[in-house]
């Protein structure tokens, strides 16, 4: 059977016989982010994780055409038009979930292309000024340096906030780096700090602005800091910081290693699904309790996160091809350790599989609790195999204590689109 780009070539060909045949590219259409942005009501109850391949045009109930199925045919990946290709995933779908976390969740985050950024160095302290529309804000940072990094010889780099294991990481000869969040923005309502010096009045999450204090650390180092290569950088927090973390490695795709440790709900923790283990935190009482973590478009869907159009899931599996390592504590008591194990990280590991790089996303189940620091030299083996290609054998693919993955919380597995030739 002949394609019409077959035909078409036939067709030219008499006429442009001294012109090389050039094959087209199978063309790429991006079904359009639905407009008006639609509402929580807009979407389906799904019980389960949303699937993430299906275009959001094709999730609302306008396409149900009074299906009573429609919910549980999607959750099942029988919707229609879903992504088909590595190409249309990249091209389209990866920025369509950029959009839509940044539309429902996150804020949009500033655009840095309207951004200056000074900085200077003295020692280990990096001064970074940031001016956008007339506005400056300003913050320090510090870095430690392993021995022997030299502009010559420059260490990777883990941008922290909160505080890591430094000495495991300085000796495996990476660099370690670290700025007061609360003088970007403070864990508060209060409109204070270096972000909202310059964006205050700008419907953002604090996760976002601590999002942006990782970037424009690396832009400080970048421009101070010969010793540490800016090409390959993680990034970590724990808890809110660790969904801080999440939030830094999904913005800018400069981040090589994402590493959320402890991060719960808002960050690598689901939304449903959320009473596994710990203290149940909840979209509705992590919203309740520190609404300003995120927009406010996302206190819409409270009492309705079934309705919300992905999972955390969604957002590990929009960090691809980068690489991602998840930390969670058998013994947290706070967050939901095991459904981030045995629910969402193989869900996001099916979409990192498909894409071709299945070793790219980690998991580590250890024992410990809540931001044990014992998490940072747990997962420093997949760390180095990151920046150096060190070779591992400890298993960082699976939920550890937590056993199997329940695959009946991501029904659409089953039916993963096959690939377009
Ligand atoms: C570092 O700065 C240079 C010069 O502005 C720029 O070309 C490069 O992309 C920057 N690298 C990173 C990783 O930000």
């Amino acid at each position: 059977m002949r394609t019409s780009s077959q035909l078409l070539i036939g067709a030219l060909a008499g006429s442009a016989a001294a012109m090389p045949t050039v094959v087209e590219p199978r063309q790429v259409q991006c079904p359009a982010f639905p407009s008006p942005v639609p509402t929580y009501s807009q979407y389906p109850v799904q019980s389960t994780l949303p699937d993430p391949f299906l275009p959001l045009k094709y999730t609302t109930t306008d396409n149900a055409a009074g299906s009573s199925t429609f919910a549980k045919d999607i959750m099942a990946g029988k919707g229609s038009n879903r992504v088909k290709s590595t190409e249309e995933w990249y091209k389209c779908r990866q920025p369509e979930i950029l959009q839509m976390l940044q539309e429902y969740q996150y804020g949009y985050y500033p655009d840095h292309s309207q951004e200056k950024v000074e900085a200077t160095r003295s020692g280990t302290t990096i001064n970074i000024a940031v001016t956008a529309g007339g506005k400056t804000g300003k913050f320090k940072a510090t870095i430690q340096l392993p021995s022997g990094a030299s502009a010559s010889k420059p260490a990777p780099v883990v941008i922290n906030i909160g505080g890591m294991q430094n000495a495991p990481y300085l000796s495996a000869g990476i660099a370690v780096a670290q700025f007061d969040y609360t003088s970007v923005a403070p864990d508060s309502n209060s409109k204070t700090g270096a972000f909202w010096d310059i964006y205050k009045g700008r419907d953002i999450g604090a996760l976002t602005a601590w999002a942006w204090g990782f970037h424009r650390t690396l832009d400080g180092i970048n421009m101070t800091a010969p010793e540490i290569d800016p090409t390959r950088v993680g990034v970590t927090g724990c808890s809110r910081l660790g969904k801080a973390a999440l939030a830094a490695g999904l913005f800018d795709t400069r981040i090589t290693l994402t590493m959320p440790m402890s991060a719960g709900i808002q960050g690598i923790g689901p939304y449903r699904y959320h009473g596994m283990s710990g203290q149940d935190e909840t979209l509705e009482n992590s919203k309740s309790g520190a609404g300003w973590w995120s927009n406010s478009k996302l206190g819409t869907f409270v009492n309705h996160h079934e309705n919300l159009p992905y999972d955390a899931h969604t957002v590990a599996a929009a960090i691809a091809p980068r690489a991602i390592v998840i930390d969670q504590g058998s013994g947290d008591q706070f967050t939901n350790s095991k459904a981030t194990a045995v629910v969402v990280y193989p869900a996001a590991k099916l979409v990192y599989d498909w894409l071709g790089v299945g070793d790219k996303i980690a998991m580590n189940v250890r024992s410990g609790g809540h931001c044990d620091m014992a998490g940072f030299t747990s997962i420093l083996p997949f760390v180095q195999k990151t920046f150096f290609g060190t070779a591992t054998t400890k298993d960082f693919y699976s939920g550890g204590t937590y056993g199997a993955p329940m695959t009946t919380t991501y029904p659409w597995a089953t039916a993963v689109p096959p690939k377009a030739a």
